[in-house]
């Protein structure tokens, strides 16, 4: 059976409650498809008034990050069971940006993984190499190591219904898409690596993104590799361009 494609913004820390209100109403009718999943992950701040923005919409709103405890003394954090009473289906964890400046870990991630599953929330979990391991040549060996450490305690029937996102830290906000065919072999060694924990049928079901300036000129080609099951889009997903991005068949 075919994965379904899903495709999600990462707006980051852009878009004030009202602006996250206009952006979602311009957008709506642009990213209408029956073809896939349509998600915008979005500022704490914005995942109320989104929603509400969205509703009647094909568009579901994820989460940016979530703590791994229930609740509790832990000034700033959002937990896991205030994004599902606001109807909160996906978060995003681990991406490169929270792993470079908020001191996140592949360990922290995991007890987040565990903790969004416990809730029925679908994490997005986002991995991916710096350009000094691309040259070094251990890509896919620090790859693995955030997939396997991520998935820690994840059971099959869990992790066949996980995202994950593969995002080089060279290619985020930097105009340089990785190659069609770097993206793809990547995506492909990931899913071997979840089929090495697991086996081949949840291998088959987790969907795997590409993400890192993505724009509607380059996610055809990207959406077309047998291993790439859609894209985690930041910049483009503020424009009109998103739309495009989407419907990009
Ligand atoms: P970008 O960001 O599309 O702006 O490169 C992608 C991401 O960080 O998720």
């Amino acid at each position: 059976m075919a994965r379904r494609k899903i495709i999600a913004g990462n707006w980051k820390m852009n878009m004030t409650p009202t602006e996250a209100v206009e952006l979602i109403n311009t957008l709506k009718p642009l990213v209408a498809t029956d073809d896939a999943d349509v998600v915008f992950c979005v500022p704490a701040i914005d995942i109320i008034p989104a929603m509400e923005a969205a509703k009647g919409s094909n568009i579901a709103i994820g989460a940016e990050n979530m703590y791994f405890e229930e609740k509790g003394a832990y000034t700033g954090e959002i937990s896991p069971a205030m994004l599902t009473d606001a109807g909160v289906k996906y978060v995003v964890l681990g991406h490169s940006e929270r792993r470079e400046y908020f001191a996140e870990t592949s360990e922290t991630v995991n007890k987040k993984m565990l903790k969004a599953f416990e809730h029925g929330i679908t994490p997005i979990m986002c991995c991916g190499e710096t350009l000094t391991q691309r040259e070094q040549g251990v890509t896919m060996d620090f790859i693995r190591q955030q997939v396997k450490v991520g998935f820690l305690g994840v059971t099959a029937e869990q992790a066949a219904t996980a995202v994950i996102a593969y995002e080089p830290i060279w290619a985020i906000g930097t105009g340089k898409t990785a190659t069609t065919e770097q993206a793809q072999e990547v995506c492909k060694g990931i899913r071997e690596c979840i089929a090495e924990i697991y086996d081949a049928a949840t291998a088959e079901k987790i969907r795997i993104q590409y993400g890192g300036s993505v724009n509607a000129a380059t996610a055809p080609e990207l959406f077309a590799q047998p291993d790439i099951d859609g894209g985690l889009v930041g910049g483009a997903a503020l424009k009109p361009d998103f739309g495009k991005i989407v419907n990009w068949k």
